[in-house]
């Protein structure tokens, strides 16, 4: 039976690459998308959502417009990365489907509640891309909607790794406060979270020669979309090949064993004169006792993943949105 997911993303040229597969995949069942400003205005990520899933023909999932600021900090958009439109300024057809007239947390909250009463076998996995304002807003205001959660497998943070700043990714970095939410309320509530940061993130790639075999000039399928979303990155940046981004963290709900995972305490910076948005994750060998320690452990203990089978992901991408490799 086909996995049930929720995306929530901040399309984004690698969510939208995310989004193709979770929409095309015969082992997902994508229920729903809410957007929330992040790498776009919210406005934008609704309309790239949008035009995405027509590429993938899916008119039949419902997308929702979701917070258009973090909790605290003013927006700080990624248009230097993803473009004037958030996507890649593709010149794509937009959708002239209307988005669902309920907020993202409420359509969370009612998609999550009737899970909840029905199989443990249908509960949903959320699979946040983006900025945790939506889903932070979600665990506080609904905290019984947590019961049709099967897992939370974030795009987030890393280990080592930083973007927006030498010590931060970018989602946590644009919203500290709701990722901290996330992770806290994820304890309390007893969910099952992971984390697929960027210490895995840029492995899975796909080169510019097989973004050219998938698109046809003019051609407005998936897997056009799919090729141009990879040449938009390689042209942007100067590479031979891209990564798949945020799909990895979908790849990582098909196939968990492509990626290595350790079970380790996270907690999110807040203050920190260089830091703030940094996740804390605490690597450290426990023998010696936590006594001289101030902070103490995490609440939130949670799965952060290693280590990823780069090539196993990158093939599982193509296999999906590759329309056969033409
Ligand atoms: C994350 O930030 C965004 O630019 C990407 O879509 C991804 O979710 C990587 O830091
Ligand atoms: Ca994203």
């Amino acid at each position: 039976m086909a996995i049930p997911v929720v995306l929530d993303v901040d399309t984004g040229v690698d969510d939208a690459c995310a989004l193709l597969l979770a929409a095309l995949h015969p082992a997902l069942d994508l229920r729903a998308v809410t957007c929330v400003g992040g790498n776009a205005a919210v406005d934008a990520v609704v309309a790239n959502t949008l035009t995405v899933l027509d590429a993938a023909d899916r008119p039949d999932v419902p997308v929702a417009r979701g917070a258009d600021r973090p909790l605290l900090e003013e927006p700080v958009d990624a248009r230097h990365v993803h473009g004037q439109d958030g996507m890649g300024d593709l010149d794509w057809p937009k959708s002239e489907r209307q988005p669902d007239p309920r907020h993202a947390v409420e359509l969370l909250r009612d998609m999550l509640l009737e899970a909840a009463e029905g199989d443990v076998d249908r509960r949903i996995t959320l699979i946040p891309l983006a900025p945790l304002t939506n889903i932070s807003l979600l665990l506080r205001t609904y905290p019984s909607a947590a019961k049709g959660i099967r897992e939370i497998v974030f795009m987030g943070g890393g280990a080592e790794v930083g973007n927006a700043t030498a010590s931060a990714e970018f989602n946590v970095f644009h919203d500290p406060e709701a990722a901290a939410v996330v992770l806290d309320a994820s304890a309390e509530l007893d969910i099952q979270v992971t984390m697929y940061g960027l210490d895995v993130f840029y492995a899975p790639r796909v080169g510019q020669e097989t973004a050219r075999m998938l698109s046809a000039p003019g051609g407005r399928d998936a897997a056009d979309l799919a090729g141009r979303l990879i040449a938009f990155q390689c042209e942007r940046f100067g590479t031979v090949d891209a990564t798949i981004g945020d799909a990895g963290a979908v790849c990582a709900v098909l196939e968990p064993a492509g990626v290595r995972r350790e079970r380790l305490p996270v907690r999110v910076e807040l203050a920190g004169t260089w830091s703030r948005g940094r996740t804390i994750v605490d690597r450290r060998d426990w023998s010696a006792g936590l006594h001289h320690d101030p902070h103490g452990q995490a609440r939130s203990t949670i799965d952060v993943c290693l280590e990823v089978d780069a090539q196993r992901y990158a093939t599982l991408w193509l296999d999906t949105v590759g329309g056969g490799m033409r």
